[in-house]
C-alpha cells in the first residue's frame, strides 16, 4: 500500500478535495459525530518557521478529533539547531506519531521527508513554494460564502512573488470551470513565470496582471489580500520600499461587489485596515476558523488512507513489525 501525503495541493484530485469540503461542513453542522474518530492517535507538528494560525489550528483540530500532539514550534528549540538533518528528524519522529505537519523555510523539505517517514506528511508550508492547507482553508472558504468554486473573478493582490499560499491557490483554482484571476502586484513582486507557464498557460485560465487594484475593483467576486514577505527579501530596503504598496481602505471598496468576499491568509502587517474589519464581506477570521474544520477532515482522511483506525497501535508499531 502507498502511503499517502499532502505536499502539493495537486497531489488529491477535484473529487477529493470537493469530498474534505463535504467532510469539514459536516464536522461544523455535527461536531460530536467527530470527537472521538482520532482517540489514541498522535499528530506532531514539527516547525522550522513561525507559524500561528496553521499550527494552532492542526493542533485544535487534532484535540477536536479526540487525538493528542506532539511537536515544536521553533527549528531552534529542535535538533535542528545541532545540526540535524530533516530527513533524520522524520525518519526519528515517524516513530513517535501517526501524522505528521510540518512547515520549513527551504522549498522541497516536505517533499525529502515523504521520502524517509512511515507516516503521512502534511506540508505546512515550504518556502516561497507551496501551501496546501491554506489553500484547501481558502477553497472551504470560498464554497461557504459563494456556494460554488466555479465561474467567479478572482483577484489576487500583494505579494505573489513570494507568497506561497497564492501559488498554491492558482494550482487549485485553475481546476475549476470558469475562473478568471486578477493578479494585482507591483511589478518586482509579480507571479513567477514558472505559475505562469506551468499552471495558469498550460491549462488555458484567463488572467490579466495589472498594478491597480481601484481599477479591477469591480470585476471581483473574491479579493485575496497577502503580505509582503519580509522574511524571503535578500535586503531590508527593498522590503521597505514594497511593503505598504497595497492598503484595502474602506474608499477603494467604493466600486466593489455587494456580495466580494475579502480574504486573507493572515497574518495581516498593513495590508488591510482594521476598518474594514466590521464589514459584512471581510472574511478572513472566518477563513482563520475554516482551517480547524478543513484540517480535520484532512487528518481523518490520511490516516484512514494508512489505516490507521482498522488496526490496532500506531502506525508507526505496525510499520515497524
Ligand atoms: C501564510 C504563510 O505562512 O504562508 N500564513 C498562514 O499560514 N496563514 C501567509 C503569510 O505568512 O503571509
Amino acid at each position: 500500500m502507498k502511503l499517502r501525503h499532502l505536499i502539493d495541493i495537486k497531489d488529491f484530485t477535484e473529487a477529493e478535495i470537493d469530498e474534505l469540503i463535504e467532510v469539514a461542513k459536516d464536522i461544523i453542522d455535527n461536531p460530536v459525530k467527530y470527537s472521538d474518530k482520532c482517540h489514541g492517535k498522535k499528530l506532531a507538528t514539527l516547525f522550522f518557521e513561525p507559524s500561528t494560525r496553521t499550527r494552532l489550528s492542526f493542533e485544535a483540530a487534532m484535540y477536536e478529533l479526540g487525538g493528542n500532539v506532539l511537536g515544536f514550534s521553533e527549528a531552534q528549540s529542535s535538533s535542528a539547531a545541532k545540526g540535524e538533518s530533516v530527513a533524520d528528524t522524520i525518519r526519528t519522529v515517524s516513530n513517535y506519531a501517526d501524522i505528521i505537519a510540518m512547515r520549513h523555510p527551504k522549498e522541497g523539505a516536505p517533499t525529502v521527508a515523504a521520502t524517509r517517514t512511515k507516516v503521512p506528511i502534511i506540508n505546512a508550508g515550504d518556502g516561497g513554494h507551496n501551501h496546501p492547507t491554506q489553500t484547501l482553508t481558502d477553497l472551504l472558504t470560498i464554497s461557504r460564502e459563494k456556494g460554488r468554486l466555479t465561474n467567479m473573478t478572482i483577484g489576487l493582490v500583494g505579494d505573489l512573488k513570494f507568497g506561497r499560499t497564492v501559488h498554491s491557490l492558482i494550482n487549485a483554482m485553475s481546476r475549476y470551470e470558469g475562473i478568471k484571476f486578477v493578479l494585482i502586484a507591483p511589478e518586482e513582486l509579480r507571479i513567477p513565470d514558472y505559475v505562469k507557464e506551468d499552471v495558469l498557460d498550460r491549462n488555458g485560465i484567463e488572467y490579466v496582471e495589472t498594478t491597480d487594484l481601484e481599477g479591477a475593483m469591480p470585476e471581483l467576486d473574491v479579493l485575496y489580500m497577502t503580505r509582503v514577505q519580509k522574511e524571503r527579501f535578500f535586503n531590508e530596503e527593498d522590503y521597505l520600499r514594497l511593503k505598504d504598496s497595497y492598503i484595502l481602505t474602506p474608499d477603494k471598496l467604493q466600486n466593489a461587489k455587494e456580495d466580494l468576499s475579502i480574504l486573507h491568509p493572515l497574518p495581516r502587517v498593513n495590508e488591510i485596515s482594521t476598518a474594514i474589519d466590521d464589514d459584512p464581506r471581510a472574511k478572513y477570521f472566518t477563513q482563520a476558523l475554516n482551517g480547524k474544520y478543513i484540517r480535520m477532515a484532512l487528518i481523518i482522511k490520511l490516516l484512514e488512507e494508512a489505516d490507521a483506525f482498522s488496526i490496532p497501535g500506531s502506525t508507526a508499531e505496525r510499520w515497524a513489525k
